[in-house]
């Protein structure tokens, strides 16, 4: 079978949020665009993310969500493309959303109301998507590029690498955008899994594993950062949103310190519960503000005696109250990129435009999404980064 040759005025590699948005907005100035993904599905991504119904973006995006060597790097593409830009597009689309909390907007329906809205924009723009296909390689010509693919060769003027980054191999993910990168003389940012699980050492795991299920509102902190959501205990380690959020401040060897008693004052409510209740058992005390079953795992996993109010002096309320509410555990690791919804690190911003995410050096080579040392905090934030770069890009490719 002879390979074909192909002439684009854009050719981008990866099909996800990032690839897509650039691509469309290429292709609605005119520019002959194509994109190449060696997925089976579209957008797999997209229709895992938000629990199916995809939390698209942040009402309250802003620089201050995302994790960068240069944190001002992303100031510029999401002030151009902004949260309401996209907010515009769905609402064009007629897709129902609500917030679900934290300005965190998702479907109200499906992801893939988001899938099918990015796809007939595609068509709109008349780019042409070729999935189920492997890219082989990418070498700069005189003017524009060279690109192999498994069905023949692309000539380009300008190259998007979307290739996303590590996280869920089984989706699609590969180092590829780090490799092109590389290539191209640019240097990476170490990478990292990011919101993600921790996992546990095997004596904490023993006893918190019991707990598979249980979920608690607790603030989590770590190298003087906080959030204040859910962790979930599960049957490796903990998880939540706000154990994911930690996760990506998070050094190993370093402790993370849990408030499971992030409203209040619990001291003081133990103080009140003994003059009203003197020979209530701690555990029925403690019952009214958790489950059962985490309090009758965690009272000796804190090596906490249960006995009734009036039998605890002060200060032994006090080493209670501050057993709960600042519980240190060193996690033993991560789960990794199996689970990780996002990578931290990535393409060195540095070598990069933050107006239109070409590359200083190399002519009509861009870096887009996630595969750029850009992260964001969980609850949308990276879909808008992905939108709000590949828009970038598609002003000028
Ligand atoms: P993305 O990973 O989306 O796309 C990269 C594309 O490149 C893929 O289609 C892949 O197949 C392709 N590719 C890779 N290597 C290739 C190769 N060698 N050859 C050809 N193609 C190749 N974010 C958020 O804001 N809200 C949310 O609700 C969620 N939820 C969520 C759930 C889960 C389970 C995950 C894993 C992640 C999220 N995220 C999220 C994160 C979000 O999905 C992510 O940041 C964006 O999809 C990144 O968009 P990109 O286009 O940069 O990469």
């Amino acid at each position: 079978m002879t390979k074909s040759v192909k002439n684009y005025d854009v050719v981008v590699l990866g099909a996800g949020a990032a690839g897509l948005f650039c691509a469309i907005e290429a292709g609605k100035r005119g520019r002959k665009v194509a994109v190449i993904d060696h997925a089976k599905r579209l957008g797999g991504k997209i229709l895992m993310s938000g629990g199916g119904r995809c939390n698209f973006t942040n009402m309250y995006a802003s620089h201050e969500n995302f994790l960068s060597q240069n944190p001002h790097f992303c100031k510029s593409a999401l002030s151009r493309y902004t949260q309401w830009d996209f907010i515009g597009l769905v609402s064009d689309y007629g897709i129902a959303y609500h917030e679900k909390t934290l300005g965190q907007l998702f479907c109200d329906d499906t992801a893939k109301d988001i899938v099918d809205m990015l796809l007939s924009e595609c068509k709109k723009a008349k780019v042409e998507i070729i999935n189920r296909c492997d890219f082989i390689s990418v070498d700069a010509r005189e003017i524009g590029y060279e690109v192999e693919v498994a069905t023949g060769t692309l000539h380009c003027e300008s190259f998007v690498v979307a290739t996303g980054g590590l996280s869920m191999p089984k989706l699609g993910a590969s180092p590829i955008g780090y490799r092109i990168a590389e290539q191209f003389g640019l240097d990476i940012v170490p990478t990292k899994a990011a919101l993600v699980p921790f996992t546990l050492h095997d004596t904490d795991k023993a006893v918190l594993s019991t707990l598979s299920g249980v979920s608690a509102d607790a603030s989590a902190s770590c190298n003087n950062t906080s959030f204040s959501e859910n962790i979930l205990f599960t049957h490796r380690g903990l998880s939540g949103p706000a154990v994911l959020q930690i996760s990506s401040f998070w050094v190993p060897g370093n402790d993370v310190c849990f408030d499971l008693f992030p409203k209040g004052d619990l001291q003081a409510e133990l103080a009140s519960a003994k003059l009203n209740q003197p020979d209530a058992l701690l555990s029925t005390v403690l019952s009214a503000h958790y489950s059962k079953r985490l309090v009758q795992t965690l009272l000796p996993y804190f090596k906490i005696d249960n006995k009734p109010l009036k039998q605890y002096n002060d200060n032994a309320l006090k080493q209670v109250a501050q057993a709960f509410s600042q519980w240190h555990i060193k996690p033993n690791g991560t789960e990794g990129y199996r689970t990780a919804e996002v990578t931290l690190g990535g393409v060195n911003t540095d070598h990069l435009s933050s107006k239109t995410m070409e590359c200083k050096t190399q002519a009509g080579l861009y870096f887009i999404g996630e595969v750029m040392d850009v992260t964001g905090w969980l609850g949308g934030y990276n879909f808008q980064w992905a939108w709000s770069s590949g828009w970038c890009a598609g002003q000028v490719v």
